[in-house]
């Protein structure tokens, strides 16, 4: 059975796009929250990036799901699997698979700001798993996690894959951590994905790949702003960096303007100048050690109960229990 809720409708999306833009814009430094990548290229582009030698958080996330996907489902024992930022959800399948061996899961609610792409990977699940209750959900998962169908009637699974976690700045994160918690019941689980502190060469590589795919990703952003708010940015004139940022302890994605550039963003009647070489933070990826991460589950009412990594240590798959 498949049906899509659309908490978020086409407006609603533009209100949120229109405050977070005018916001960032006029900010000092600019910046922009990473959500706005990914219309339908931003979720491609992503795609693209899993692939990339450079990047292997999603390759060690997969071979820890591949390794103990079983054990996972067993400590879970779920009825219903949530997925917050689902995107394409290639390694959710890998889940759904040991959850379903496991025996209990009846419901999977795989929810993503991205409306289209999310219809187009949704809807198969429900065509490849007969039974199961696909209950896809169109929304923002910093705003909409009241609106989620929430299992009354046993235990459930809340994933974050992929270290998305790592996109929140720590103060929005707690937040977040706590609003899951919130929404969940005693018992329940958080299966979180983190990527780990690691050398910062690797890290940058990961982020600033030779072939310039995610520089694509980075200045997709300035395409949507040009087409839901009609802009007049030129992409081809920003340079997508990667800084590794030691203190706080993860990468900064920024747009550099090679020259000076005034930019009208109609829909906003806003104009800024961007001086040459001036700098836009357009995403934080955050990189966590075990102890941080046990302490602000711990912060949020979670007890960390399993801690999975892929054989280089790269990656960290949690499992963390609702108190
Ligand atoms: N979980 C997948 C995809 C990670 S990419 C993986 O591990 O490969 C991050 C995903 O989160 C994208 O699909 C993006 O559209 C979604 N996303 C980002 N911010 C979001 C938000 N605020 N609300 C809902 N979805 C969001
Ligand atoms: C979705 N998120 C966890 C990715 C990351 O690694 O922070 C987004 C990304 N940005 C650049 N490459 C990938």
């Amino acid at each position: 059975m498949f049906r899509i809720d659309r908490n978020l409708t086409a407006d609603e999306l533009d209100k949120a796009l229109r405050a977070d833009v005018a916001e960032g814009l006029t900010a000092r430094p600019k910046q922009l929250p990473p959500k706005w990548f990914y219309d339908e290229r931003g979720s491609e582009l992503f795609e693209d990036i899993t692939r990339l030698p450079e990047y292997y958080p999603t390759r060690a996330e997969r071979s820890i799901l591949e390794a103990r996907a079983d054990e996972i489902a067993e400590a879970a024992g779920s009825v219903a699997l949530i997925e917050l930022g689902s995107g394409a959800g290639v390694k959710t399948r890998l889940l759904l698979d040991a959850m379903r061996r496991q025996g209990d899961l009846a419901r999977f609610v795989p929810v993503d700001v991205s409306g289209e792409f999310l219809a187009a990977s949704a809807r198969p699940v429900a065509d490849d798993y007969p039974g199961l209750d696909v209950h896809a959900v169109v929304g923002d998962f910093e705003r909409h996690l009241g609106l989620l169908p929430v299992s009354e009637d046993g235990r459930q699974t809340l994933a974050v894959l992929g270290s998305t976690i790592g996109n929140q700045e720590p103060g929005p994160r707690a937040s977040f951590l706590r609003d899951i918690h919130d929404v969940l019941h005693p018992g329940d689980c958080l299966l979180l994905g983190a990527d780990l502190v690691k050398d910062p060469a690797r890290l940058v590589a990961a982020y600033d790949d030779p072939g310039g795919v995610t520089a694509a990703f980075d200045r997709n952003v300035l395409s949507v702003i040009n087409q839901r708010l009609g802009g007049d940015f030129d992409p081809a004139a920003y340079d997508h960096l990667a800084v590794w940022n030691a203190e706080c302890e993860w990468i900064e994605m920024r747009l550099r303007a090679r020259s000076a550039q005034h930019v009208r963003v109609a829909d906003l009647d806003l104009e800024v100048d961007f001086a040459e070489g001036e700098q836009m933070r357009t995403e934080i990826s955050a990189k966590f050690r075990r102890e941080g991460l046990t302490a602000e589950l711990d912060a949020a009412g979670f007890d960390l109960t399993r801690w999975w990594t892929d054989d280089a240590g790269d990656f960290a798959l949690t499992l963390a229990t609702v108190r």
